[in-house]
Protein backbone atom coordinates (compact mmCIF):
# COMPACT_ATOMS: atom_id res chain seq x y z
CA UNK A 1 0.00 0.00 0.00
CA UNK A 2 0.57 3.31 -0.22
CA UNK A 3 1.13 5.66 2.11
CA UNK A 4 0.76 9.47 1.55
CA UNK A 5 2.71 11.37 3.82
CA UNK A 6 2.39 15.52 4.03
CA UNK A 7 5.52 17.49 4.23
CA UNK A 8 5.32 21.45 5.18
CA UNK A 9 7.61 23.91 2.95
CA UNK A 10 9.67 25.93 5.71
CA UNK A 11 10.23 29.38 3.68
CA UNK A 12 14.07 29.39 2.87
CA UNK A 13 16.02 30.70 5.64
CA UNK A 14 18.13 33.68 3.88
CA UNK A 15 21.91 33.60 5.18
CA UNK A 16 22.64 37.37 6.92
CA UNK A 17 25.77 38.72 5.31
CA UNK A 18 28.19 39.54 7.46
CA UNK A 19 28.42 43.59 7.99
CA UNK A 20 32.16 45.11 8.10
CA UNK A 21 32.53 48.87 8.48
CA UNK A 22 35.97 49.92 7.46
CA UNK A 23 37.38 53.64 8.08
CA UNK A 24 40.19 54.25 5.05
CA UNK A 25 42.16 57.13 6.36
CA UNK A 26 42.32 59.09 2.78
CA UNK A 27 43.31 58.70 -0.70
CA UNK A 28 46.55 60.06 -1.09
CA UNK A 29 48.65 57.90 -2.92
CA UNK A 30 48.07 55.02 -5.98
CA UNK A 31 49.13 52.94 -3.17
CA UNK A 32 46.31 53.55 -1.12
CA UNK A 33 44.02 53.84 -4.16
CA UNK A 34 45.11 50.24 -5.10
CA UNK A 35 44.49 49.36 -1.21
CA UNK A 36 40.88 50.78 -1.17
CA UNK A 37 40.29 49.26 -4.59
CA UNK A 38 41.34 45.54 -2.58
CA UNK A 39 39.37 45.94 -0.23
CA UNK A 40 36.42 47.02 -1.77
CA UNK A 41 36.50 44.08 -4.83
CA UNK A 42 37.54 41.37 -1.86
CA UNK A 43 34.52 42.43 -0.40
CA UNK A 44 32.12 42.11 -2.84
CA UNK A 45 33.62 38.48 -3.75
CA UNK A 46 33.13 37.38 -0.64
CA UNK A 47 29.86 38.36 -0.34
CA UNK A 48 30.28 40.67 2.98
CA UNK A 49 28.77 44.27 3.43
CA UNK A 50 31.34 46.81 3.38
CA UNK A 51 30.43 49.97 5.02
CA UNK A 52 33.26 52.52 3.78
CA UNK A 53 34.26 55.40 4.99
CA UNK A 54 37.16 57.80 3.44
CA UNK A 55 38.71 59.68 6.75
CA UNK A 56 40.40 62.32 4.23
CA UNK A 57 43.38 62.23 6.59
CA UNK A 58 41.58 63.07 9.96
CA UNK A 59 41.94 61.26 12.78
CA UNK A 60 38.79 62.45 14.14
CA UNK A 61 36.82 61.66 10.77
CA UNK A 62 38.15 57.96 11.08
CA UNK A 63 36.91 58.40 14.79
CA UNK A 64 33.69 59.40 13.89
CA UNK A 65 33.31 56.89 11.36
CA UNK A 66 34.09 54.35 13.73
CA UNK A 67 31.63 55.59 16.40
CA UNK A 68 28.70 55.63 14.06
CA UNK A 69 30.04 51.66 12.87
CA UNK A 70 29.22 51.13 16.84
CA UNK A 71 26.07 52.56 16.58
CA UNK A 72 25.33 50.87 13.50
CA UNK A 73 26.03 47.73 15.31
CA UNK A 74 28.35 46.16 12.57
CA UNK A 75 29.81 43.08 12.86
CA UNK A 76 33.20 43.52 12.85
CA UNK A 77 35.26 47.01 12.02
CA UNK A 78 38.49 47.60 10.52
CA UNK A 79 40.65 50.49 9.78
CA UNK A 80 43.62 52.12 8.48
CA UNK A 81 44.78 54.48 11.07
CA UNK A 82 46.38 57.87 10.09
CA UNK A 83 48.66 58.41 12.85
CA UNK A 84 49.84 55.76 15.75
CA UNK A 85 48.53 57.04 19.01
CA UNK A 86 45.17 58.79 19.73
CA UNK A 87 42.92 55.45 19.57
CA UNK A 88 42.20 54.01 23.05
CA UNK A 89 38.78 55.74 23.48
CA UNK A 90 37.33 54.84 20.49
CA UNK A 91 38.89 50.95 20.68
CA UNK A 92 37.90 50.82 24.24
CA UNK A 93 34.28 51.88 22.87
CA UNK A 94 34.18 48.61 20.01
CA UNK A 95 35.21 46.62 22.97
CA UNK A 96 32.52 47.44 25.33
CA UNK A 97 30.16 46.90 22.65
CA UNK A 98 31.55 43.50 21.61
CA UNK A 99 32.85 44.28 18.17
CA UNK A 100 35.99 42.85 17.32
CA UNK A 101 38.42 45.53 15.65
CA UNK A 102 41.00 44.69 13.08
CA UNK A 103 43.94 47.08 12.17
CA UNK A 104 45.10 46.82 8.91
CA UNK A 105 48.48 48.75 7.24
CA UNK A 106 49.59 50.76 9.61
CA UNK A 107 49.53 50.36 13.54
CA UNK A 108 48.12 51.62 15.93
CA UNK A 109 50.15 52.50 19.49
CA UNK A 110 47.95 51.67 22.17
CA UNK A 111 48.76 50.35 26.06
CA UNK A 112 46.11 47.13 25.74
CA UNK A 113 46.48 45.08 22.61
CA UNK A 114 43.09 43.74 23.94
CA UNK A 115 41.71 46.67 22.13
CA UNK A 116 42.08 45.05 18.65
CA UNK A 117 41.76 41.21 17.51
CA UNK A 118 44.56 41.47 15.00
CA UNK A 119 46.97 43.71 12.75
CA UNK A 120 47.80 42.92 9.38
CA UNK A 121 50.16 44.86 7.34
CA UNK A 122 54.08 45.84 6.31
CA UNK A 123 56.62 45.24 8.48
CA UNK A 124 57.61 49.21 7.76
CA UNK A 125 61.07 49.36 9.94
CA UNK A 126 62.38 46.54 7.84
CA UNK A 127 60.84 48.46 4.74
CA UNK A 128 63.28 51.29 6.29
CA UNK A 129 66.03 48.89 6.95
CA UNK A 130 65.82 47.75 3.56
CA UNK A 131 66.40 50.91 1.81
CA UNK A 132 69.30 51.26 4.16
CA UNK A 133 70.95 48.19 2.97
CA UNK A 134 70.15 48.70 -0.96
CA UNK A 135 72.33 52.54 -0.21
CA UNK A 136 75.00 50.82 1.89
CA UNK A 137 75.82 48.61 -0.99
CA UNK A 138 75.35 51.37 -3.59
CA UNK A 139 77.74 53.78 -2.22
CA UNK A 140 80.51 51.15 -0.98
CA UNK A 141 83.74 52.66 -2.04
CA UNK A 142 82.63 56.03 -2.14
CA UNK A 143 84.42 58.54 -0.14
CA UNK A 144 83.50 61.62 0.97
CA UNK A 145 80.21 62.81 2.87
CA UNK A 146 77.25 61.15 1.50
CA UNK A 147 74.89 63.83 1.78
CA UNK A 148 71.07 62.33 1.86
CA UNK A 149 67.59 64.04 2.24
CA UNK A 150 64.75 62.42 3.33
CA UNK A 151 61.29 63.28 2.42
CA UNK A 152 58.91 61.82 5.46
CA UNK A 153 55.25 60.59 5.08
CA UNK A 154 52.68 61.71 7.19
CA UNK A 155 54.19 62.89 10.75
CA UNK A 156 53.01 60.53 13.25
CA UNK A 157 52.30 57.75 11.27
CA UNK A 158 53.68 54.12 11.41
CA UNK A 159 55.19 53.65 7.89
CA UNK A 160 56.98 57.42 8.96
CA UNK A 161 58.16 56.59 11.93
CA UNK A 162 59.61 52.91 11.60
CA UNK A 163 60.43 53.92 7.86
CA UNK A 164 62.79 56.53 9.03
CA UNK A 165 63.60 54.33 12.13
CA UNK A 166 65.13 51.58 9.82
CA UNK A 167 67.13 53.83 7.77
CA UNK A 168 68.91 55.67 10.38
CA UNK A 169 69.67 52.47 11.90
CA UNK A 170 71.36 50.94 9.03
CA UNK A 171 73.19 53.98 7.29
CA UNK A 172 74.87 54.64 10.29
CA UNK A 173 77.21 52.13 9.87
CA UNK A 174 78.86 54.13 6.97
CA UNK A 175 80.08 57.38 8.91
CA UNK A 176 80.27 59.15 5.60
CA UNK A 177 76.83 58.84 5.02
CA UNK A 178 74.63 62.16 6.64
CA UNK A 179 70.97 63.33 6.58
CA UNK A 180 71.12 66.94 5.53
CA UNK A 181 67.59 67.82 5.43
CA UNK A 182 64.27 65.66 6.38
CA UNK A 183 60.72 66.98 6.27
CA UNK A 184 57.37 65.59 6.00
CA UNK A 185 55.70 65.34 2.43
CA UNK A 186 52.45 63.34 3.61
CA UNK A 187 52.74 60.88 0.95
CA UNK A 188 51.66 62.64 -1.80
CA UNK A 189 53.07 63.60 -5.54
CA UNK A 190 52.45 67.54 -4.35
CA UNK A 191 54.50 68.32 -1.34
CA UNK A 192 56.92 65.99 -2.32
CA UNK A 193 57.59 68.29 -5.70
CA UNK A 194 57.35 71.78 -3.27
CA UNK A 195 59.64 70.42 -0.92
CA UNK A 196 62.05 68.83 -3.17
CA UNK A 197 62.09 72.19 -4.67
CA UNK A 198 62.73 74.11 -1.44
CA UNK A 199 65.76 71.93 -0.40
CA UNK A 200 67.32 71.85 -4.33
CA UNK A 201 67.00 75.80 -3.86
CA UNK A 202 68.73 75.70 -0.94
CA UNK A 203 71.87 73.70 -2.01
CA UNK A 204 70.51 71.11 -5.11
CA UNK A 205 74.42 70.43 -6.24
CA UNK A 206 74.64 69.09 -2.61
CA UNK A 207 72.62 66.71 -2.27
CA UNK A 208 73.62 62.91 -3.46
CA UNK A 209 70.37 60.81 -2.22
CA UNK A 210 66.54 61.12 -1.91
CA UNK A 211 64.89 58.44 0.69
CA UNK A 212 61.70 59.33 -0.02
CA UNK A 213 59.37 57.53 1.95
CA UNK A 214 56.62 56.41 -0.77
CA UNK A 215 56.50 56.45 -4.79
CA UNK A 216 53.93 59.68 -5.41
CA UNK A 217 56.88 61.59 -3.53
CA UNK A 218 59.61 60.57 -5.33
CA UNK A 219 57.96 61.04 -8.46
CA UNK A 220 56.85 64.82 -7.28
CA UNK A 221 60.46 65.01 -6.30
CA UNK A 222 61.58 63.81 -9.96
CA UNK A 223 59.89 66.57 -11.33
CA UNK A 224 61.77 69.23 -9.41
CA UNK A 225 64.80 67.55 -9.73
CA UNK A 226 64.45 67.84 -13.56
CA UNK A 227 63.02 71.10 -13.21
CA UNK A 228 65.94 72.22 -11.75
CA UNK A 229 68.28 70.72 -14.50
CA UNK A 230 69.83 67.27 -12.56
CA UNK A 231 69.28 63.71 -13.56
CA UNK A 232 67.05 62.03 -11.35
CA UNK A 233 68.71 58.54 -10.84
CA UNK A 234 72.32 59.88 -11.98
CA UNK A 235 73.34 62.93 -10.14
CA UNK A 236 70.76 62.10 -7.45
CA UNK A 237 70.21 58.78 -6.32
CA UNK A 238 66.50 58.00 -5.70
CA UNK A 239 65.47 55.30 -2.99
CA UNK A 240 61.68 55.03 -2.83
CA UNK A 241 59.21 52.72 -1.04
CA UNK A 242 55.86 51.09 -2.29
CA UNK A 243 56.50 49.23 -5.85
CA UNK A 244 52.86 50.92 -8.24
CA UNK A 245 53.39 51.10 -11.75
CA UNK A 246 54.11 54.12 -12.20
CA UNK A 247 57.09 54.20 -9.96
CA UNK A 248 58.62 50.96 -11.78
CA UNK A 249 58.29 52.82 -15.01
CA UNK A 250 60.73 55.89 -13.63
CA UNK A 251 62.60 52.65 -12.64
CA UNK A 252 62.90 51.95 -15.99
CA UNK A 253 63.50 54.53 -17.05
CA UNK A 254 66.30 54.57 -14.83
CA UNK A 255 65.21 57.78 -12.40
CA UNK A 256 64.47 55.64 -9.78
CA UNK A 257 67.41 53.09 -8.34
CA UNK A 258 65.39 51.02 -5.82
CA UNK A 259 61.94 50.40 -5.09
CA UNK A 260 61.55 48.56 -1.51
CA UNK A 261 57.97 46.73 -1.60
CA UNK A 262 55.16 47.91 -0.12
CA UNK A 263 52.21 45.75 -0.76
CA UNK A 264 48.71 47.55 -0.53
CA UNK A 265 46.57 44.15 -1.85
CA UNK A 266 45.48 43.63 1.59
CA UNK A 267 41.68 43.17 0.68
CA UNK A 268 41.27 39.49 0.43
CA UNK A 269 43.38 38.89 3.52
CA UNK A 270 41.43 41.12 5.32
CA UNK A 271 38.23 40.02 3.99
CA UNK A 272 39.35 35.97 5.08
CA UNK A 273 40.30 37.50 8.51
CA UNK A 274 36.50 38.90 8.98
CA UNK A 275 35.57 35.26 7.91
CA UNK A 276 36.85 33.56 10.30
CA UNK A 277 36.44 35.97 12.76
CA UNK A 278 32.07 35.36 12.74
CA UNK A 279 33.32 31.55 12.52
CA UNK A 280 34.56 31.80 16.12
CA UNK A 281 38.18 31.44 15.16
CA UNK A 282 40.70 32.95 16.45
CA UNK A 283 43.47 35.27 14.55
CA UNK A 284 47.19 35.65 15.04
CA UNK A 285 47.73 38.85 16.53
CA UNK A 286 50.45 40.12 13.69
CA UNK A 287 49.91 39.07 10.19
CA UNK A 288 52.61 40.34 7.90
CA UNK A 289 53.07 40.67 4.36
CA UNK A 290 55.94 39.37 2.61
CA UNK A 291 57.80 41.97 0.34
CA UNK A 292 60.71 42.28 -2.32
CA UNK A 293 63.36 45.02 -3.29
CA UNK A 294 63.68 45.86 -6.57
CA UNK A 295 66.59 47.55 -8.53
CA UNK A 296 66.96 48.82 -11.98
CA UNK A 297 68.47 45.82 -12.80
CA UNK A 298 65.39 44.09 -12.52
CA UNK A 299 62.78 46.84 -13.23
CA UNK A 300 61.74 46.01 -16.86
CA UNK A 301 61.33 42.48 -16.21
CA UNK A 302 58.56 43.25 -13.28
CA UNK A 303 57.01 46.15 -14.79
CA UNK A 304 54.12 43.97 -16.49
CA UNK A 305 53.79 41.99 -13.07
CA UNK A 306 53.08 45.11 -11.03
CA UNK A 307 49.50 44.87 -10.08
CA UNK A 308 48.53 48.54 -9.71
O1 LIG B 1 50.73 53.03 5.05
C1 LIG B 1 51.29 52.74 3.82
C2 LIG B 1 51.74 54.00 3.15
O2 LIG B 1 50.67 54.90 3.05
C3 LIG B 1 52.28 53.86 1.75
O3 LIG B 1 53.64 53.65 1.67
C4 LIG B 1 51.96 55.22 1.20
O4 LIG B 1 52.11 55.32 -0.17
C5 LIG B 1 50.61 55.40 1.73
O5 LIG B 1 50.08 56.63 1.58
Amino acid sequence: AVTSRMTTVLPEKKEQKIVLGFSQLGAESAWRMANTNSIMEAAKELDIELHFSDGQQKQENQIKAIRSFIAQKVDVIAFSPVVESGWEPVLKEAKDAGIPVIVTDRAVDVSDPSLYVTYMGSDFLEEGRKAGKYLLDKMAGRSGPIRIVELQGTAGSAPTIDRKRGFEEIIQQNPDMVITKSQTGDFTRAKGKEIMEAMLKSGGNHIDVLFSHNDDMAIGAIQAIEEFGLKPGKDIIIVSVDGGRSAFQYMVDGKINCIVECNPLLGPQLMQAVKELEAGRILPKRIVKSEGVFTQEMAAKELPNRKY
